[in-house]
Parts: structure tokens; sequence; C-alpha cells
């Protein structure tokens, strides 16, 4: 990563990172997961959720457009897709929903309501690994009395019937004892459905968009103001995105275009413009140590690819009046590794005041939040 980030201020002693324990699958909803598997796929050998695994592997990074639109509809790539991604974008959503919870939280920005439940969309559901997330993070610290209702949406027929069943399992693996979540699905393109939503006055506290934008062409505005206006006041919306440079600069600029409109929860920590959206080469991720499954961590080593951690751009927004910072809140976010400039180890870190570079900050990575060295964690 260049560092050359516009009015990026000079080395700064006394600075720490607060670094992040690694996240994890609960056992029991790793096991719901494997019987799942299963049940619905008894055919599904190793050998063929391998070979399944590493053409869709590719077909998610080099070449996106070779994938067809109904891909989750064919069995031998959907039960490649559950066995192997499926648990990885869990693992993301635990990760990038444990930290927008937490923020939300101590700023009370996460959505409440007085009568009822939680209203949930997942857009792009897939087999609803957001809203399993979104489930695992609530079932954590204080017991849940009651579950959110959620609305899974996706053009894919097979993968949203999948999706459903997997998503009242997981509840009923965290918490066996709360009657199941509502679970109502929409197979229907994202468009369409939410000019539907709009027209039909349904309203959300929670629009959850995990790795549905990069799938779809062009400008990502038009159809994210709509996604908006289906929030009701005080809703939030949260987006995971692959940690690529074109995803992740995309979802930088459509911070760009609502910053003014509302307040950023996550990973921002400040609602000024993005530092490093400036630059060109530059883009915002999070890195967090990840205790994959152990067939998951055996493929992935076997592919080359991250066995340990997962890698995720984020931004979860609410629209409507802008939130005060609050006080106790660390002021940074790594956004480099170390790198040597001018003979001089250094890092960035991102403040409301931009970029910000200090000398490289123990155990840190990416998306960990930083503060002066006295400064508590969130
Ligand atoms: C990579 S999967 C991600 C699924 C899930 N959200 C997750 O986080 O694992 C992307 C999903 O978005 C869906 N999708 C892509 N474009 C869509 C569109 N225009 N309308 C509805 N669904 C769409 C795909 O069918 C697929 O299920």
């Amino acid at each position: 990563m260049s560092t050359d980030a516009p009015g990026a201020r000079d080395s700064v002693q006394g600075w720490r990172a607060f670094p992040r324990s690694p996240v994890s699958l609960p056992r029991p909803v790793m096991d719901a997961f494997e019987a799942f598997l299963k049940k619905r796929h008894p055919k599904a050998t190793s050998r063929r959720i391998d070979a399944a695994t590493a053409d869709l592997s590719e077909a998610f990074t080099e070449a996106r457009g070779s994938l067809p639109g109904s891909y989750l509809n064919q069995p031998a790539v959907r039960s490649a897709y559950l066995a192997h991604f499926h648990p990885q974008q869990v693992l993301r959503g635990i990760a990038a929903l444990g930290e927008v919870y937490a923020r939300a939280s101590a700023r009370k920005l996460w959505p409440q309501r007085a009568e009822g439940a939680l209203r949930v969309a997942d857009l792009g559901a897939g087999l609803g690994a957001m809203s399993q997330a979104l489930l695992c993070r609530l079932a954590r610290g204080d017991a849940p009395t009651s579950w959110p209702e959620f609305v899974l949406v996706d053009h894919q027929k097979s993968a949203l019937s999948d999706a459903r069943e997997l998503t009242v399992a997981v509840a009923s693996a965290v918490a066996p004892d709360l009657p199941a979540p509502r679970v109502r699905t929409a197979v229907e393109r994202l468009d369409r459905w939410v000019s539907r939503a709009s027209r039909s006055g349904w309203r959300y506290d929670v629009i959850l968009l995990g790795a549905v934008l990069n799938e779809i062409q062009g400008d990502w505005q038009p159809l994210f103001a709509s996604i908006l206006e289906l929030l009701d006041e005080g809703g939030v919306v949260v987006v995971v995105e692959p940690a690529l440079l074109e995803t992740s600069r995309k979802l930088m600029e459509l911070r760009e275009f609502a910053k003014d409109v509302g307040t950023s929860i996550a990973p921002c920590t400040h609602d000024a413009a993005c530092p490093l959206l400036a630059t060109r080469k530059d883009w915002c991720f999070t890195v967090r140590p990840a205790v994959f499954p152990r067939s998951v961590g055996r493929r992935a080593a076997q592919m080359g690819h991250q066995s340990a951690e997962v890698r995720f751009a984020l931004w979860a927004f609410r629209p409507g009046p802008r939130a005060e910072v609050r006080v106790a809140d660390p002021p940074a976010r790594v956004v480099s590794d170390p790198v040597l400039r001018a003979n001089t180890r250094e890092q960035l870190l991102c403040t409301a005041d931009g970029t910000l570079r200090v000398p490289p900050l123990r155990a840190a990575r990416r998306g960990d939040l930083a503060g002066p060295a006295a400064a508590a964690a969130d």
C-alpha cells in the first residue's frame, strides 16, 4: 500500500492499537451447518466439494463475469458454497456485526423497538450468512429474550429455501429455549423488491447487505439510495463486501456520497471525508484473526488462501440527524500495514483530521482501533 496519502500528517509517538481476539463459530452452529449439508446434499463428497470450491473460488476473484446469475441454484455449487464459503462469510459477519453492534450500542445508535420484534431485511441473502451472524452476535452476552424477524431477499430460489432453514437452525443452535424467529423469503431481483417494498410502505430497522453489491453491475448509488428509504427512523444499514481494491473503493465512494445525510458507525471513527479515497491505490478493509472449522481451514490452506483470518470491507451507516461523537471513542483506525518510507518504518491511521503517520503499532492489523497509549479500548 502506498503511504502517500494527501494530507498525511507526520509521525506521532505514543499511540497503541487495540488488537481484537479471533472470531469463531459456536460449536452448535458448526454442527448445524454440517448436519444440514449431509441432509440436503447427501451426494456431496469431500472430493466433489473440493473441486467445486476451487472453481467457485476462481470465479469469485479472477473471472467474476463468468459466474452465472443462478450459480447457487446448482446443487454442486450450492453444496460447495455451504461447506466452504458460507462458514467463512458467517465469520466475517460475526466480526463485522460484532463491531457494528458494540459501537452502535455504545453510542445508543443500535435500533430499538418499543413494541414488536426488530425488523431485519437481508438483501442478496444467499444462504443467509449475515442474518445467521446477527443471531450469533445477539446470542452473546445477555441472553436474548426474543429474536428479530427477518425477510431474506434473493433472486436464487433454492438458495433462499436453504437460507430460511439454516437461519432457523442457527437460532435454535445458539438459543435452544427461544421460539424460532419469523423468517420470510422473497425470490426477486433486488431493484424490483426494493421498489415494491417502498410502494408498500414496508420499513426495516436493520438492513444487511452481504457480498451482494459487488454482484451489481454499474453504479451502486441509485439502488443504495432507495434501500436507505426503507429504513425506519433510527434504522441502520450494514454493508460487508470482499476486501478487494475495486469493491472496497466503491464502498468508500458510497460513504462519501451519503456521509452528509447521516452517521457512519463503523469502520469510520468520524464523519469527515475519507482520507484514503483521495489516494488512488489505497483502500479500507479489516483483517480479523479467525478460527476456521477444520475442513474449511484445510481446503483454504490447500488453495493457498488465508486459513486463520478473515478480511472484509465494512460500512455501517445510520441516515438521519448526525449523532454526537462519543468522547470515549478511540479516535483512529489502522488503515495500513507497516511500510518503509524514506528509510523509516511507519503505519497509517485514519482520523477525523486525515491520515496520521505513526511508528508501527505493536500487533496491529488493518481495521484495529487505535488511540493515544492511555486510551481505553472500545
Ligand atoms: C456472494 S452471495 C452472498 C450471499 C450472502 N449475503 C452472504 O453474505 O454470504 C451474493 C448473493 O447476492 C445475490 N444477488 C446478486 N445480485 C442480485 C440481485 N440483483 N437481486 C437479488 N439477489 C442478487 C446472489 O443470488 C447471491 O445469493
